[in-house]
């Protein structure tokens, strides 16, 4: 199982990647060539390009929600290659979504996806793969990860906004030899609440590290419960990304053993 991080908001020194505030990482488990989130824009396939990587190979892409720094890539993917692939989501996930007036959703509709893509849209958990899981809807509860919205989302009658709270928020929980490694998109569910759900989706008692967004910006108590909880959860090893401030990140670093991401960045589990 391999994990690289195509685009983050972060780049290291000296490695000539493209950075933008999106998320795409590429998992391969077996045959299976698995894409978390297309990022914004065709970055993603610049960087693959540089780095060796055919994703020609892709099989399956999944989306751990519907914005558009999460969704933004898909059409150029689908015009650069031409494969069947399967498309996991929340069923919410491919529906509008706009934040401060500008759209800010999935570039397409369930109805207007291309050909090639057959739709996996889930609310329950999945396996992708054998040792990959979409972990579906995140139940909400703790309470400092509580209220979460951000922008509106389309109402379930289709002609009108209402808050959105993510609720199409969803993230991998991949199973390797000993314990689960939990990749997050924007974690809008919580990074605590999609541990714990990891845990008791895969029944795996031990978490060897969460990798992805965490949205956190701002330090203070709820951090704190965050972090205190995610030891709880017996999380040794944070990667935080994309969605983290630099405030946070710190806090991270201080707190436990904690790995810079950047674009470029590859896991190799055995
Ligand atoms: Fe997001
Ligand atoms: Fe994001």
């Amino acid at each position: 199982m391999k994990l690289t991080v195509l685009v983050d908001n972060h780049t290291y020194i000296d490695r000539y990647f493209l950075g933008e505030p999106a998320v795409c990482y590429l998992i391969e488990d077996g045959d299976r060539v698995i894409l978390l989130d297309t990022g914004y824009s065709d970055v993603f396939l610049e960087n693959a390009e540089r780095m060796g990587i055919d994703l020609g190979r892709v099989t399956d892409i999944v989306l751990s929600h519907g914005h558009n720094d999460h969704t933004g890539g898909l059409p150029a993917f689908f015009a650069r290659f031409s494969q069947q692939v399967r498309l996991y989501a929340h069923s919410g996930a491919l529906l509008p979504k706009r934040v401060g007036g500008e759209m800010a959703g999935s570039p397409y509709a369930l109805d207007q996806l291309p050909e090639q893509v057959q739709p996996r849209l889930f609310t329950k958990p999945g396996a992708v793969s054998e040792h990959v899981m979409f972990l579906g809807e995140i139940p909400r509860v703790y309470p400092f990860e509580q209220d979460r919205s951000i922008g509106e989302s389309s109402a379930a009658c289709g002609c009108c906004w209402e808050a959105d709270a993510l609720i199409d928020d969803s993230s991998l929980a991949l199973t390797l030899s000993d314990g689960v490694f939990v990749v997050t998109g924007c974690a809008h569910a919580g990074v605590c609440n999609t541990v714990l759900y990891a845990k008791q989706v895969t029944g795996q008692a031990h978490i060897c590290g969460v990798l992805g967004g965490f949205h956190l910006f701002e330090t203070g108590d709820a951090l704190d419960q965050t972090i205190r909880t995610l030891g709880e959860l017996g999380v040794k090893l944070a990667y935080p990304a994309h969605c983290t401030s630099l405030a946070v990140k710190s806090a991270f670093v201080r707190a436990m053993e904690t790995v810079e991401v950047g674009v470029g960045l590859t896991l190799e589990w055995t």
